[in-house]
């Protein structure tokens, strides 16, 4: 059976999706989380693109393992000798190098001939190679290029040295059988001198389908996204892909390497992380993606589960109707199911959890796994704390005038404050702003229940901006004003500790 590589640009071009941008550190938990999916190729960042991105990809090179990390550089030389200091400390390494061949681009954009095009490309590709063997060239626009020129940069590309070739549909333009026939086209011209990678944008929907149509053509890698994050309507989503391919082996004939398994909770994580929700009908990752509502399909499931379904919950990871622990249930189980799930913890973090697991317990009867993950999510991603919540109570009702008095420690001090507002979590949010002195600006507020029932772990997340940057807070608890208050705690002191970073390196 064939391979297909799947090569996972979450953390790049997913990262241009507006609002999305992560810092270091949760790149690195994403990247992380990537390998235990078993991506082939985690394409970190754009080196040249920032200092921050530099050291992203610096950092995911030389912490993270199991993947070949590649580094996306125009082409360039400034930006291929940037991309190789980032991805130099990786045990497997690549440098992504491309150069726009449509004349739309060409002539519009950067105002070069199609043979100046085609020299830089093969002089950059030699360049890349002059530093590592895995090479990886994209001729960008490359659905509306001319297909003999096309055809002419992929060869020179591969004959310079290229290991890869990527045809993107940058614009999200193309349609599966025209597509289809392009990648036919490119393989007939190479044979197996490279693999032949695609990366689609979808901008009319068609992304998954033409990177399927593109494997059905001899395609050996997939540029994709998870949940289909991306530069506007986003890329080709990784867990729609490879369930396909996985689902209809019959078809395509091929197969990936990711574990199955870790796909919802990688969706999750980077949910989690940018901020950016999936809609409930999404397929594969969506809420309602194996929610069964038509009596005549729930009467077919209950006879037979292949009637109505083409993908079993659990091969994505999905046991959300699985009650795992309660009030009662020791250390020792919780271990035991935190190693189920894949998380592998410091002692230190397993015991932080584990006290918040007890807390939770004693205010909700039933616990989750996805309440589970929830908690060590907030432990894994723990950043130092400027600002920690102490204590929180609230009055508000129908009659009342909601007031919240907050006790903040911020570094070893613990200050109180009482606040008024138009709501119990605006008067919270008063509070805080009051002790912390905050000049941010609260751009985003979204609250969604974990899992069913009143008594639900509530998760809040929140956008701030402070003098141009933006961060993100996440907040969990049973109490939802208490949830919305760990998310605003939370997001000051991701600026806390960004306005550190700035003064250390200015
Ligand atoms: O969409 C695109 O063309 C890209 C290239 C840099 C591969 O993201
Ligand atoms: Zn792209």
């Amino acid at each position: 059976m064939r391979i297909i590589r799947i090569f996972d640009t979450t953390l790049r071009d997913g990262e241009q999706s507006p609002g999305a941008s992560m810092n270091v550190d949760e790149k690195i938990q994403v990247a992380k989380q990537l390998v235990r999916l078993g991506v082939d190729i985690i394409e970190a960042g754009f080196p040249i693109a920032s200092p921050g991105d530099f050291e992203a990809v610096k950092r995911i090179s030389s912490e993270v393992k199991g993947a070949v990390i590649a580094g996306l550089a125009r082409a360039k030389e400034e930006d291929i000798k940037r991309a190789w200091e980032a991805v130099r400390g990786a045990p497997k390494k690549r440098i992504h190098t491309f150069h726009s061949t449509s004349d739309i681009h060409l002539k519009y954009q950067f105002r070069v001939s199609r043979e100046e095009a085609l020299k830089r490309s093969v002089e950059m590709v030699g360049l890349a190679r002059s530093f590592v063997k895995d090479v990886e060239f994209s001729p960008m626009d490359a659905t509306r290029t001319e297909i003999g020129y096309l055809l002419d940069v992929v060869e020179a590309v591969v004959e310079a040295g290229a290991s890869t070739v990527n045809i993107p549909d940058t614009v999200g333009y193309t349609t599966p059988a025209e597509f289809g026939a392009m990648i036919k086209a490119i393989k007939d011209r190479i044979g197996d001198r490279a693999v032949i990678s695609v990366h689609c944008h979808n901008d009319l929907g068609l992304a998954v389908a033409n990177s399927l149509a593109a494997v059905a053509n001899g395609a050996g890698q997939v540029e994709c996204t998870v949940n289909g994050i991306g530069e506007r309507a986003g890329n080709c989503s990784m867990e729609e892909v490879v369930m396909a391919l996985k689902t209809r082996k019959d078809f395509y004939r091929a197969e990936t390497k990711i574990n199955t398994k870790e796909i919802i909770r990688t969706s999750r994580l980077v949910t989690r992380i940018t901020g950016i929700p999936v809609q409930p009908n999404k397929a594969i990752v969506g809420a309602n993606a194996f929610a069964h509502e038509s009596g005549i399909h729930q009467d077919g499931l209950l006879k037979e589960k292949m009637t109505y379904e083409i993908i079993r919950p659990e091969e994505i990871g999905l046991h959300h109707t699985e009650l795992v622990l309660g009030k009662h249930s020791g250390r020792h189980a919780f271990k035991a199911r935190l190693k189920e799930l894949g998380y592998e913890l410091s002692p230190e973090e397993v015991e932080t959890a584990f006290r918040k697991f007890k807390h939770l317990a004693d205010q909700k009867k039933d616990i989750f796994d996805e309440d589970i993950e929830t908690l060590v999510s907030e432990e894994v991603s723990k950043i130092p704390e400027t600002y920690s919540l102490v204590d929180l109570s609230v009055k508000s009702g129908l009659k009342v005038k909601p007031a919240a008095t907050l006790k903040l420690k911020i570094n070893d001090r613990v200050v109180e404050k009482t606040a008024r507002g138009d709501g119990p979590v605006d008067a919270a949010y008063k509070a805080i702003a009051s002790v912390t002195k905050t000049k941010s600006d609260l751009l985003k507020f979204e609250v969604k229940s974990i899992t069913g029932g009143t008594d639900a772990l509530g998760e809040v997340m929140v956008s701030l901006e402070e003098d141009g940057k933006k961060v993100r807070g996440q907040g969990a608890d049973t109490d939802i004003i208490v949830a919305a208050a760990k998310a605003y705690v939370n997001a000051l002191n991701k600026l806390a500790v960004r306005r550190r970073h700035d003064r250390a390196s200015s």
